[in-house]
């Protein structure tokens, strides 16, 4: 996997959710220039902590935006912002473990979702906002 780019396919239509949608790009990104670069455990500890922190936030926020406009796909969104989250504690719990991190297949695991997450769901929000207003 390259450096992510952002296209605008990506655009849920909705500033705020744009803007961090981008923000976990830009997490990825610095993830992956770090890749094959002697990491301290400190650092990778720092990245994993930084991209579990701010997906929660951010799904959150979300979650949030959704039940403010009373979205009618509320429950299937958290469904999977839950299953991910789970997924994703795996990752840290095997590395709190001591198994050394695959940066590249957890690279592959957040983007591949997320890319799909946002294609498949979240632009529906978007869609379901223009119809209402
Ligand atoms: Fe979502």
């Amino acid at each position: 996997m390259g450096l992510i780019k952002w296209k605008k396919e990506f655009s849920v239509d909705i500033k705020e959710l744009d803007n961090q949608h981008k923000k976990i790009i830009k997490i990825l990104n610095h993830m992956f220039s770090l890749q094959g670069k002697e990491k301290t455990e400190k650092e990778i500890e720092k990245i994993l902590g930084d991209l579990h922190e701010y997906i929660k936030e951010h799904f959150r926020t979300e979650e949030e935006y959704m039940l403010k406009h009373h979205y009618s796909g509320y429950d299937k969104q958290k469904q999977e912002h839950n299953h991910f989250i789970d997924r994703l504690c795996e990752f840290q719990k095997e590395y709190l473990k001591g198994n050394r991190v695959n940066t590249s297949i957890l690279l592959n695991f957040v983007w591949d979702w997320f890319s799909q997450h946002i294609l498949n769901l979240d632009k529906q929000i978007g869609t379901f906002l223009k119809e209402k207003t």
